[in-house]
């Protein structure tokens, strides 16, 4: 069906359409538009229908009305969602209903479909034989007691769920095992739910997993059910193991970003997680897996068949179904907070023993303190405010791992967990900034580097995780425990996208050179922040820079570049607008998360990006005006400015000396020319930024910029600033 209809007679031909068409069971339904809406002449039922809702009395009624109630065999109540088929009353019971009503039948039966009426129609035609939601199979021929939810139907559940308030996360376990240990559902005089044989109330919180109910009212938190269509097909839903984990999977990516932020709920998908698996089946060969933050499971399904293991999760409406799908495995699932309990209390709770080769292999819960306005989703920003601030409980991890970060902690005690046992693997997924020396994760990659030996490294695209950018890059590891070993940052390698492979290297960082943000102070041009490549805002050259960034003064750069006759700092502002997130260039996803690393100077090619990065600057200004004419051609002589006079003359050195590089057909310098003699820049050629773009990505290649993921010369947070 579809999801909207605009009158009774469009769904009235859908529905007649489908049901003689695709069904095992022949049917002859046809439209009876002044009597009743559909009939099926020879198997004798007869359908009302509505857009929404049920009108049995108006059926009841008009079949009466119309003297045929000897001849009805089925009673058929249709909307966009269902038909509900009952066997039909008996002819007197129809009759007396019928009288009630009106027993002179000069009433019409539309006019007869009312509440109360219908009320007193439910109770006549009793429960439904069957509940027909247009999919599979429809056959009348036997009574159909339970309606499935499928992946395909559950959208409409959903709907029926929440409007009674019913947590479908718990509700569907609730009715898991209805099926298969043939249980009742029923729904009592005062609309709340109860299982028939075991008399267990359904509440929306789980309270077998220890949860308190106290705050929940003593009904268990929803709306009782009194509506008797809703009550009947309530007491017949079910649903099959298969469907649980993934009709729960997708509630969970509907949740809003902010809940699955806060709650670090990215999940890896499919095929990420088959490709890993034959990784660590190779490389680790493990007896025992420990997954401490599993999910619905992504990272485990290739492991059930063949491996011994524990999941765990602190969230029990992902635990519950795990349980009761995996159950015929030698896997057994825990619901508690993965880090914030002593590192024993761990081993003994997973069962993790010495004598096994233990690995513990997960996606932990990602998620940062930071509150970003420019990189948070629309749902987070409330009045223009972001509220991304998550409140992370470090147990007692902070000081030996950092802080900062979910992640941090969700690590921290898993390496300890190893390093108490003395022995086994850590494979997992993370922000690939751990990995590149980020200040912020440092004591982690120290930790790692101080007692394990680097196994194996990849680095994955966002997009292999539900909900991450794309953009983002992803490290997934493997390390074995190996006591003191050291290991050496720059033996680190990770296979990234087309079976490339990419090797850390210490260099000098953009941030080590420059002060990226000081603010404004005394009225020059300046250029935004820009020290990872991943840094959010918009780069390029403002006045007034509000969010970060520094004016290109010489007290801003802390290295001197020694290019000749160009000014560091505008080398360095150059810099900035060249490379990372929303700059002129691409850069390729593994680096996203690395700290900008400068190139070398000295080379040709580097200078000749340079006259590039300002040509394009001029475009930029020219069109935007963000710089307040700092930019730009001065007075009716047209003279070129860049800023103050050493960074204007560094500027025009630039374009003097690389002057004959190619934008399209024409040369930089007559590219300059040209916006030197036409004042309007809408006449200028459009796609010279383009050409432009193109011709520094071509010449970063070539120098083999992007060959090494940057990492700072000197790890973690330094005390004395200049070091080198
Ligand atoms: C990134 S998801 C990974 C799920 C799954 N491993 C996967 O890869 O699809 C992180 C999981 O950690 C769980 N989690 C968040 N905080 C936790 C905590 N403090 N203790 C245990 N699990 C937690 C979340 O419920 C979520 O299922």
């Amino acid at each position: 069906m579809k999801k909207k209809y605009s009158d009774e007679s469009e769904i009235q031909r859908d529905i007649v359409k489908h049901l003689n068409s695709s069904n095992k069971q022949t049917f002859n339904f046809e439209i009876t538009p002044h009597d009743f809406d559909i009939i099926d002449t020879i198997l004798k039922i007869f359908i009302e229908t509505k857009i929404q809702g049920h009108a049995p009395s108006q059926l009841i009624y008009a079949i009466v009305k119309k003297k045929k109630q000897g001849c009805v065999n089925f009673l058929g109540l249709a909307n966009i969602d269902e038909i509900r088929f009952y066997k039909a009353p008996s002819k007197n019971k129809m009759e007396k209903f019928a009288k009630e009503i009106d027993p002179t039948f000069s009433r019409s039966p539309s006019g007869v479909n009312n509440k109360e009426n219908n009320i007193k129609a439910f109770k006549l035609i009793g429960k439904p034989w069957r509940i027909y939601t247009y999919e599979g199979n429809l056959d009348l021929s036997k009574l159909i007691k339970e309606v499935l939810i499928t992946e395909e139907n559950y959208d409409y559940f959903e709907k029926l769920l929440k409007k009674y308030n019913i947590d479908p996360m718990f509700y569907l376990t609730y009715i898991a095992d209805i099926l298969e240990n043939q249980l009742r559902i029923r729904v009592n005089s005062e609309g709340r739910i109860y299982n028939e044989k075991t008399f267990e109330p359904y509440h929306n919180k789980n309270i077998k997993q220890g949860n308190v109910i106290d705050n929940l009212d003593k009904y268990g938190g929803y709306k009782p059910i009194k509506n008797i269509p809703d009550k009947r097909l309530f007491e017949m839903l079910c649903i099959k193991k298969g469907s649980l984990t993934k009709i729960k999977q997708h509630i969970l990516q509907n949740l809003s970003i902010t809940i699955k932020r806060s709650k670090g709920h990215f999940f890896t998908k499919k095929e990420i997680s088959e490709n890993i698996s034959k990784i660590i089946k190779e490389k680790v060969k493990p007896d025992y897996i420990i997954e401490p933050y599993v999910g619905a499971g992504a990272l485990i399904v290739p492991f059930l068949e063949n491996y011994q293991g524990v999941g765990n999760d602190n969230n029990s409406k992902l635990i519950e179904p795990l349980r009761i799908e995996y159950s015929e495995y030698d896997w057994v699932f825990t619901c508690k907070h993965g880090w914030k309990y002593s590192t024993e209390e761990y081993i003994k709770l997973w069962n993790i023993s010495k004598d096994k080769n233990n690995l513990i292999y997960f996606n932990p819960p990602f998620g940062t303190t930071a509150t970003n306005l420019s990189v948070s989703k629309k749902d987070e920003i409330k009045n223009g405010k972001k509220s991304r601030k998550i409140k992370i409980d470090y147990a007692n991890l902070g000081d030996t791992y950092g802080r900062g970060d979910l992640v941090i902690p969700a690590i921290g005690r898993m390496i300890e967990i190893i390093k108490k046992i003395g022995s086994g693997y850590l494979a997992f997924f993370c922000p690939a900034g751990i990995m590149f020396g980020r200040i912020r994760y440092y004591k982690v990659l120290k930790a790692l580097l101080q007692d394990f030996e680097f196994i194996e490294g990849h680095i994955c695209d966002g997009n292999n995780f539900k909900g991450v950018a794309s953009k983002k890059s992803i490290a997934f590891t493997i390390w074995k425990y190996h006591k003191n070993i050291n290991t050496d940052i720059n033996s680190l390698v990770f296979k990234v996208k087309d079976n490339k492979f990419i090797k850390l290297k210490k260099m000098v960082l953009l941030k080590n050179g420059w002060k990226y943000s000081t603010g404004y102070i005394k009225g020059e041009l300046a250029v935004q922040r820009n020290e990872r490549f991943n840094t959010p805002l918009p780069k390029g050259f403002y006045m007034n820079i509000s969010k970060g960034g520094s004016e290109l003064i010489p007290e801003n750069v802390k290295i001197d570049l020694c290019i000749q006759n160009v000014p560091s700092e505008l080398a360095y502002g150059l810099w900035s607008t060249c490379v990372g997130y929303r700059s002129i260039t691409n850069y390729p996803n593994y680096i996203d998360n690395a700290y900008i690393h400068l190139p070398d100077f000295s080379k040709q090619k580097i200078s000749e990006i340079l006259a590039y990065l300002v040509i394009h600057a001029l475009i930029s200004e020219l069109i935007r005006n963000y710089c307040k004419e700092k930019i730009g051609f001065d007075g009716l002589s047209r003279k070129f400015k860049f800023g103050n006079k050493t960074i204007t003359n560094g500027a025009k050195h630039l374009i003097d000396t690389y002057g004959y590089c190619k934008i399209g057909n024409k040369t930089i310098i007559e590219v300059f020319n040209e916006l030197k003699e036409e004042p309007n820049i809408e006449n200028i050629n459009k796609d010279y930024r383009k050409l432009i773009k193109k011709e520094i990505e071509k010449r970063l290649e070539t120098i083999g910029y992007w060959d090494y993921i940057p990492i700072p010369k000197v790890l973690g947070r330094q005390k004395k600033k200049k070091y080198l």
